[in-house]
């Protein structure tokens, strides 16, 4: 009988990216054994230092060298002291998103045993959907009159029925597979046009999805909602830029960038996913040794269930929530990344 083998593209990337994917390689390598899969890992070195030797991010036929995986594993990308971010994430990270229809980027944000958050409420459970491909990350734009007094930069939000209908739905769909509740956020207050335009179509749907109960918040309302009161929340869904932001903040309400994990899933399933952990690359303790490697730990177990190897994934967790509960990872900067790994290496 052969063993099943997932091809993984493995992109570190920059600052604490290496630290984080070597650790989360390690857990993955380690659940795989057990469960009884092969990980076959591939390492691609894109990044701000693979610009500086080459001139750009990835190698013009990088796309269609990813292609060919069941899924990407990546760190972070960003260097902003040596390659602007326009540049470098523009390079790697967003055409990725782009490329193989990643449309919905999925953040969980829930506390793990032992983690101290920020708030009062210590009992929520949010799964933010971002959508991922469009919206205010079209990159549609330009500036005219450069470096002069009459300057202009115009950038344009892009909204199409198919994008916004097709990351709605998902929403729908994971709201009836977890408790029943989807919370849609707009600004459509003040942007008349798209905001408008994604509210109609959120009530639309909802006529095909009775047993789903939902409500439309504004942005600005919804981001005091997640801190005053996040245990009525379920699923979240909202635009790029909105769901940029609103993840950073479920991270803080989670403890931190470096309990939050993400998905870049094409649903489709006609192009391979990314996993990646919310943050970046961290480049203010990229030197020291103390990244905590959770946020990509968890990222690679949702990449297990995503590939259909969901023990694998559950039995990450619990590792995970093991060493947490005994106060390893819980509190930013105490523990190094290798022991936290070495702890949940351990648990597993
Ligand atoms: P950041 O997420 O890298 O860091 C924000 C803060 O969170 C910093 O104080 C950092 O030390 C802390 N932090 C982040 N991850 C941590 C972890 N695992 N453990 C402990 N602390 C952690 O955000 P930034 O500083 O705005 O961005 C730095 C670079 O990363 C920029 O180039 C940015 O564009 C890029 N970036 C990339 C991604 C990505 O690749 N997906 C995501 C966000 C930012
Ligand atoms: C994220 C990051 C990226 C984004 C940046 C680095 C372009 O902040 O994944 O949350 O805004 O999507
Ligand atoms: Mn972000």
């Amino acid at each position: 009988m052969s063993m099943t083998t997932h091809r993984i593209a493995l992109i570190p990337g920059d600052g604490i990216g290496p630290q984080v994917i070597a650790a989360a390689w390690a857990v993955l390598q380690k659940a795989a054994d057990k469960a009884g899969f092969k990980l076959l890992g591939t390492e691609f070195p894109w990044s701000c230092a693979f610009y500086k030797e080459t001139g750009s991010m990835m190698p013009a036929d990088g796309i269609e060298t990813l292609r060919g995986f069941d899924a990407i594993l990546l760190g972070a990308v960003g260097w902003p002291a040596e390659v602007p971010d326009s540049v470098s994430l523009h390079g790697l990270l967003l055409p990725i998103r782009k490329a193989f229809v990643q449309y919905a980027n999925i953040r969980p944000h829930r506390l793990l045993p032992g983690v101290q958050g920020p708030l009062k409420a210590e009992r929520f459970d949010i799964l933010c959907i971002r959508e991922n491909t469009e919206g205010e990350y079209s990159g549609a734009g330009g500036r005219v009159h450069q470096g002069t007094a009459d300057e202009v930069a115009v950038e344009t939000s892009i909204f199409t029925r198919t994008g916004v209908e097709r990351i709605l739905r998902f929403g729908f769909e994971q709201a009836r597979a977890r408790r029943g509740k989807l919370a849609s956020v707009t600004k459509s207050n003040a942007q008349k046009y798209s905001m408008v335009f994604w509210d109609e179509i959120t009530r639309h749907l909802a006529s095909e999805y009775p047993e789903v109960e939902v409500t439309s918040y504004h942005i600005d309302a919804m981001a005091a909602r997640m801190v005053m009161a996040p245990e009525t929340l379920d699923v979240v869904v909202a635009s790029n830029l909105f769901g940029d932001i609103l993840t950073d903040l479920g991270a803080a309400t989670q403890g931190g960038l470096g309990f939050a994990a993400s998905a870049n899933i094409n649903p489709a399933r006609d192009a391979p996913s990314m996993f990646e952990p919310v943050h970046g690359s961290a480049p203010d303790i990229a030197h020291l040794g103390i990244a905590n490697p959770i946020a990509t730990i968890w990222s690679g177990a949702m990449m297990l269930e995503h590939l259909g190897e969901k023990n694998a994934a559950d039995a990450i967790m619990a590792a995970v929530e093991q060493a947490t509960t005994s106060g390893i990872g819980t509190v930013p900067g105490k523990d190094k990344t290798e022991a936290i790994t070495a702890a949940i290496l351990a648990a597993l």
